[in-house]
């Protein structure tokens, strides 16, 4: 007890700084716990710069080849700098911002005094603080697609599962696992389906507990760094080599053994030679340029030139690879008449990577595998997608404009000193204020054509269809409010122009003068959402697509509700406000109207009637609202993108008068199959399906408290969290019941 009292008064004073975490204490953001041999360390690490996970690594190894041993279900932590690691009553727990995230649910008695170590041969293990043997949990036991050295697969009684390595490389996964009829056997799965059978040498593991566990063996006196790696179609033996030609990870042993018997040898986009060695088809090259060297090409080759599906219009092109023999693994069949319109889809999808036309339109999502130089005909021909040179040539036209500009502006101002000499006046061009263009009523008028091709109507005002700068097509929005005085509403505009990220519509000029307030917004190709969703011409949007539109409206969300500077509640969360660019990455609109329309914005938002089936409760009784407020938005427009329906119209489905109360009603029944759009005709995910009703449904709770986060709908979609049956939201129960008034179903 004294101990304990000692302990945790000590952890709120000193940094870990050693391979123990004490009851009390914590790690946090970017401190690590290091094994007694110095060899591993624990942290949050992030593997692409995005998103950090707990795991572990080499941490002398860590700065060329951060080779990370993640736990098992990958715990994604969005707020890095507020995450901590922290064990009470014997369990581990990760909590971001006051909420847990995970926690470590040992299956064995809890300890108090339990501690967590990290250990030399870089296993995590939750332990008793005095009697050292006493585990109630360990990170061997949670792999996720690496084994250390003395790290086990197989069935370990004590916790009662099955140990196995899993990746998952989208849209593929791969599961190895131990196959308990066979001496040292495994079995190896992709994409739960296709089946390998391998063997493990007798020298690398040892077979325990009759074959039911199988243990990675130490390398012993030779001191290798050495582990177990599983990647798509292949796991290895890697060892680290470091000699004064070549560093890097070397293959010591792997299975599959040659590209002429594995689909997968030559990883994505690797082609498989007569000579059974791998090369990069035309535009590519190997990803990782040292494992290639040393013989290891699973890792598979990248784009020389990115391919952008963040650009407003794909410049991307096609080149023919026509030395191919049979198809690439897993072609998708897509209907399209012609070539061409094979190609149109194929570009108009972000994850598109390939298409082939013959017989019938073929595409290939994300990367193509088991690709075969062909020695005899008959030859494949398929269209491989390239990033577009033009981009480099963007670069360059930029540099010359840039300069060109510069230029320009001096002359300019050299004529303009000696007009001043001469006292004549000289209008100066666009010019540039903070991150936006201003410009003069005069230009955007001429630039949209006299305000002649509208867009549409928005609560705030009428958006023009204009072109400037000679090639640039952009979206000009008149307001209609004039708020802000000029001075107040330019130093607003500054900070809106500031608020960009990939899901928010980027704001690029303005126009103010006089009476007049003009925003220059990037165009978006593909309209707004609800053209998408409710017409009956446009063509269908996949479930995928739905979910990847659902969670990119959340990503913006989250940006302007907790990582933008001024902290920003949309308020006008529909689908009009949802705009797609080319590739149909969604994109919020009209954020930061509150501060460019200051008391004018309640105003125009309240006077749209359209508006109101999106606003929450708290907002129509006039209480004042929170981020809660565009959570409950999200989950009417969410609703929307489920079932193609307006949520707001006032239609019988069974005894229900609105498509959210029915939804909510049978998300209860465990019956989420009939919301969905009748057009999919079924084809989606059960359990996504299942997640985004749930999710929907607790955004539309009537007591603010009740709706998640915006962060915390993320995590819910991505499948991070559970998500409990929400209940009924009553609000709507009472418009069943004919209690309330009609407020919800005015519709435009
Ligand atoms: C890690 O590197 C440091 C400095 O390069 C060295 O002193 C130390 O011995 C190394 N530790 C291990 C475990 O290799
Ligand atoms: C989050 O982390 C930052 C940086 O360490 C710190 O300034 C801030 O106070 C933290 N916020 C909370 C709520 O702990
Ligand atoms: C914790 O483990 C118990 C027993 O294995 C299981 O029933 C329970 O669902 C687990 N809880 C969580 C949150 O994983
Ligand atoms: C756990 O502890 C309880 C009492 O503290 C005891 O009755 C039970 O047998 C213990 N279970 C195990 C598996 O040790
Ligand atoms: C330590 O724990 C192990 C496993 O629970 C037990 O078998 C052993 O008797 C304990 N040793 C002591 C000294 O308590
Ligand atoms: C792997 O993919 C298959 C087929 O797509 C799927 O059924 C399975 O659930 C996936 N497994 C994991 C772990 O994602
Ligand atoms: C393991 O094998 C031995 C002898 O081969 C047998 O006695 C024992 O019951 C087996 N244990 C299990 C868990 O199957
Ligand atoms: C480095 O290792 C590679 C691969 O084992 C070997 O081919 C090469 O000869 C080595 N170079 C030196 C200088 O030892
Ligand atoms: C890989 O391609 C070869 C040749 O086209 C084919 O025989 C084999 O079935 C393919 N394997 C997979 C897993 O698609």
């Amino acid at each position: 007890m004294i101990l304990n009292v000692i302990i945790l008064f000590m952890g709120s004073h000193t940094a870990v700084a050693s391979d123990t975490l004490f009851p009390g204490q914590s790690i946090s953001g970017s401190e690590t716990l290091v094994s007694e041999n110095g060899i591993f360390e624990l942290g949050f690490f992030s593997p692409s710069g995005m998103k950090h996970y707990l795991g572990i690594r080499y941490k002398n190894l860590s700065r060329n080849n951060p080779i990370t041993f993640w736990l098992g279900n990958k715990i994604p932590i969005t707020n890095f700098p507020n995450v901590t690691l922290y064990i009470g009553a014997g369990e581990l727990y990760i909590e971001e911002l006051g909420s847990v995230l995970w926690t470590s649910n040992s299956t064995r008695n809890e300890s108090v005094t339990a501690v967590a170590v990290i250990l030399n041969n870089g296993n995590f293990v939750v332990r008793d603080q005095l009697n050292t043997s006493m585990v109630t949990w360990q990170s061997f036991d949670h792999p996720a697609d690496k084994l250390l050295p003395g790290a086990w697969l197989g069935w370990d009684m004590v916790i009662g599962s099955n140990i196995l390595l899993t990746l998952s490389k989208p849209p593929y996964n791969c599961t190895l696992m131990i196959d308990q009829t066979r001496k040292r056997g495994f079995i190896m799965l992709i994409d739960g389906h296709d089946k390998y059978l391998g063997t493990f040498p007798d020298w690398m593991v040892t077979y325990e507990e009759n074959g039911s566990l199988v243990r990675l063996n130490d390398p012993g006196i030779t001191n290798d760094i050495e582990f177990m790696k599983l990647q798509l179609g292949q796991v290895s033996l890697l060892k680290w080599l470091d000699n004064a030609t070549i560093s890097g990870w070397q293959p010591v042993w792997s299975y599959p053994s040659s590209c002429k018997v594995s689909a997968f040898y030559c990883g994505a986009f690797g082609i498989c030679t007569s000579t059974g060695t791998c090369k990069c088809i035309d535009g590519f090259s190997p990803a990782e340029p040292n494992e290639w060297e040393l013989g290891h090409f699973v890792s598979g080759c990248s784009r020389i030139i990115p391919s952008n599906c963040q650009s407003a219009v794909s410049t991307d092109s096609f080149v023919l690879v026509d030395n191919l023999q049979g198809l690439p693994y897993n072609p998708q069949g897509v209907m399209a008449a012609t070539s061409e319109e094979c190609r149109a889809i194929c570009l108009s999808q972000c994850y598109c990577a390939a298409y082939s036309y013959h017989s019938g339109c073929k595409i290939w999502y994300s990367m193509l595998l088991n690709l075969t130089l062909a020695d005899n005909p008959p030859y494949t021909e398929i269209y491989m997608r390239i990033g577009s040179p033009n981009k480099n040539r963007m670069h360059t036209l930029v540099f010359i404009l840039i300069f060109g500009s510069i230029a320009v502006i001096l002359i300019m101002l050299m004529m303009l000193l000696i007009y001043k000499k001469r006292s004549s006046c000289v209008a100066i061009q666009a010019k540039m204020e903070g991150f936006l263009a201003v410009y003069s009523y005069a230009q955007l008028k001429k630039a949209t054509r006299n305000f002649s091709d509208r867009l549409g109507e928005g609560s705030f005002g009428s958006v023009f269809k204009g072109t400037i700068a000679g090639s640039t097509i952009v979206a000009v929005k008149k307001l209609k409010g004039l708020g802000h005085t000029e001075k107040q509403f330019r130093t607003e505009v500054q900070t809106v122009g500031m608020i960009q990220h990939t899901n928010l519509v980027r704001l690029l000029g303005f126009c103010a003068g006089g009476t007049r307030r003009l925003l220059v917004y990037e165009y978006m190709p593909n309209g707004s959402l609800d053209s998408h969703l409710f017409s009956e011409t446009s063509r269908v949007l996949s479930w995928n697509l739905r979910l990847q539109i659902v969670i990119g409206i959340a990503r913006g969300l989250v940006y302007l509700h907790e990582e933008c500077r001024d902290s920003i509640i949309h308020c006008d969360i529909k689908p009009e406000n949802i705009l797609l660019n080319a590739e149909l990455c969604p994109k919020i609109a009209d954020f930061g109207m509150a501060k460019l329309l200051g008391r004018e914005f309640n105003a125009a938002l309240t006077t749209i009637r359209g508006t109101i089936g999106y606003l929450a409760p708290e907002w129509i009784s006039g209480q004042p609202i929170t981020h809660k407020a565009d959570v409950y938005s999200f989950g009417v427009v969410l609703f929307e993108i489920i079932s193609g329906r307006r949520s707001t119209k006032k239609i019988r489905y069974g005894n229900h008068r609105y498509f959210p109360l029915y939804a909510a009603a049978k998300v209860n029944e465990g019956d989420v199959l009939c919301l969905l759009d009748d057009r999919l005709e079924g084809n989606a995910s059960l359990k996504e399906l299942d997640v985004a009703c749930r999710v929907a449904c607790w955004c539309i709770q009537d007591d603010e408290i009740h709706r998640p986060s915006m962060r915390q709908v993320i995590h819910m979609l991505e499948g991070v969290v559970d998500v409990e049956l929400p209940p009924i939201p009553v609000s709507f129960l009472n418009l069943m019941d004919g209690y309330d008034s009609d407020i919800y179903s005015i519709e435009v």
